[in-house]
């Protein structure tokens, strides 16, 4: 990974609305970046064993340890993770869990001041669970929060066969049951509203600060 590049990272399901959002986010920040989908490998969660306070690398051989290097290179980190029940999905959380644990002990802290982007993706659209979740990992590990967005999602019983007659899934909150499966209409992400909610000068304006910082440092 070349220096200065930012990393976009998302624990939703492969190229599904968490994916799509990230992507959107940093091809419109006009940045060069990495992209880490979660889903494509299995991320352990943490066990407090201590295993890191002495290297700040998990002693867990998951890809966990390349990510978190690759985080510590990176100019910028964009975020995003799906709301499970309110909260963030299990895969999100193992993955700060892990990443808050390995590089926090003796106060080392390696992504201090490291400009992020923290995206929640629900079924309803309210994903406050996700970002409260986000924002209480991202401070701990002393990143600079410089965006939060919530986006409406697509419920998995759009795909299962059955959500159209389904009285307990998730398009029980958009329709009066039972729909014909053809007048169902799917929530897309639209690219228009995000263009409207997000701040990418905002976001292109703290690339550019980083760097200057950068090359100050390099001179
Ligand atoms: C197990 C599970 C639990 C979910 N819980 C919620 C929830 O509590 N609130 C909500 O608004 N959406 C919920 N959703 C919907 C997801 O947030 C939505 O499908 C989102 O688009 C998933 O992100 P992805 O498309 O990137 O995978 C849930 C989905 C699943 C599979």
């Amino acid at each position: 990974m070349e220096a200065g590049k930012w990393i976009g990272i998302s624990a939703g399901r492969e190229n599904k609305v968490t994916e799509k959002a990230v992507k959107t986010i940093l091809k419109a920040s006009g940045e060069d970046y990495d992209f880490y989908s979660l889903s494509s490998f299995e991320i352990l969660s943490c066990d407090g064993c201590n295993g890191c306070v002495e290297s700040h690398q998990c002693v867990k051989d998951d890809q966990l340890n390349q990510m978190s290097e690759a985080m510590q290179q990176a100019a910028g980190i964009v975020f995003g993770a799906p709301e499970y029940w309110d909260g963030m999905n299990a895969k999100g959380r193992a993955f700060w869990e892990r990443i808050c644990f390995s590089t926090r002990h003796n106060e080392y802290f390696p992504l201090a001041d490291k400009p992020a982007v923290l995206i929640g993706i629900s079924g309803d659209g309210n994903s406050a669970g996700v970002i409260e979740d986000g924002i209480e990992f991202m401070q701990d590990a002393r990143l600079e929060i410089i965006e939060k967005i919530e986006i409406k999602g697509e419920y998995a019983c759009f795909d299962c066969g059955y959500g159209h007659l389904c009285q307990v899934g998730g398009l029980k909150n958009f329709y009066d049951l039972p729909v014909k499966a053809e007048e169902i209409e799917r929530p897309r992400l639209a690219e228009g509203q995000l263009e409207e909610e997000i701040d990418y000068a905002g976001i292109r304006a703290v690339c550019a600060r980083f760097r200057e910082v950068e090359a100050e440092v390099c001179r």
